[in-house]
């Protein structure tokens, strides 16, 4: 039942139609991956997802960074030229006529008889897809808020890297599905809320101090995060990196998740906790700007 409500809310997702795959411009249709690539077998693979917003990419130069960092920590060579990626993403914007959406990019280590070590010189594959999303989407959740709930933290020992291995995100995403939220604080071993399945988490303590996990391993490091971070720091709002448990968010004034799917949206609910008054608090709109005016457009 809850699954059938859940499709119809996708509804006006509509998956664009073409896509780039090594090297050619398909119908979303026709785009074929071997079934002996490691993205497929191993999840030997990583990715980046990009807004657009007004047909403008969102913070280009910091995600593609960020993809380059991670192909190198797992020894992934780029399938293309550094200078070559804003070129393909642009054509998939343009293909697929997305004014507000996403770009969905992934690159895996490629096709190779499956064996748990890698060869070397392997010729990666790389797919470029988009997605629109309906112009008011934000706007509804930033103006409700959204509910979390609140999960072990199953991951490995390398969240920093941005990989295709999401079975831990995936099964707690779909807990708080279940749960009627729309994402997961995940809770290490000390009692730490370290992130969301796929956003940062932030409470904003009574003192006005916004607080977010250290960035380090245990954390992806957001494109939206550090853009955000700038912003405060422009303006000269409190922040700290420092861990929080959930007595802190008990305490908090406001809490907040931060992604290039989600911008700056207000946590109303983490668990039974309500936050504030159980509704986006004044602070929302403030960050919301600040994050706004610090992004850069491509
Ligand atoms: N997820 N932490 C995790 C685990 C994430 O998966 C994401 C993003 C973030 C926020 O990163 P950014 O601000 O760069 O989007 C933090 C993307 C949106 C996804 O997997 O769909």
């Amino acid at each position: 039942m809850m699954q059938k409500n859940y499709f119809k809310l996708e509804e006006p997702f509509k998956l664009s139609r073409i896509a780039y795959v090594n090297g050619n411009y398909l119908d979303f249709k026709k785009s074929l991956i071997h079934i002996e690539d490691r993205g497929y077998q191993f999840a030997d693979g990583v990715y980046e997802v990009f807004n657009v917003s007004d047909s403008k990419l969102v913070d280009y130069d910091l995600h593609l960074k960020r993809l380059f960092r991670s192909m190198g920590e797992l020894k992934i060579k780029s399938p293309i030229a550094k200078n070559t990626y804003i070129y393909h993403v642009k054509n998939i914007i343009k293909k697929n006529i997305i004014i507000n959406g996403l770009i969905y990019l992934q690159i895996t280590r490629g096709v190779a008889p499956r064996d748990h070590k890698f060869p070397v010189n392997q010729k990666s594959s790389i797919v470029i897809t988009g997605r629109h999303l309906p112009a008011d989407e934000y706007e509804i959740k930033f103006k409700e808020g959204i509910k979390v709930t609140t999960h072990d933290d199953l991951r490995w020992g390398r969240c920093d890297i941005k990989t295709v291995s999401l079975l831990p995100n995936v099964l707690a995403k779909q807990d708080a599905y279940i749960k009627g939220a729309s994402e997961a604080w995940l809770i290490n071993k000390e009692g730490h809320i370290t992130e969301g399945c796929a956003s940062n988490a932030w409470i904003l303590r009574k003192d006005n101090t916004l607080i977010s996990h250290p960035s380090n391993n245990s954390i992806l490091t957001g494109i939206t995060r550090t853009s955000f971070l700038k912003g405060l720091r422009k303006h000269s709002i409190k922040f700290k990196e420092l861990k929080f448990k959930i007595k802190d968010v008990r305490n908090a004034k406001e809490a907040f998740v931060t992604s290039a799917t989600q911008h700056v949206t207000p946590v109303i609910k983490v668990d039974k906790i309500k936050i504030g008054n159980g509704k986006p608090g004044k602070f929302a709109s403030i960050f919301r700007d600040v994050y706004m005016e610090a992004l850069q457009l491509k």
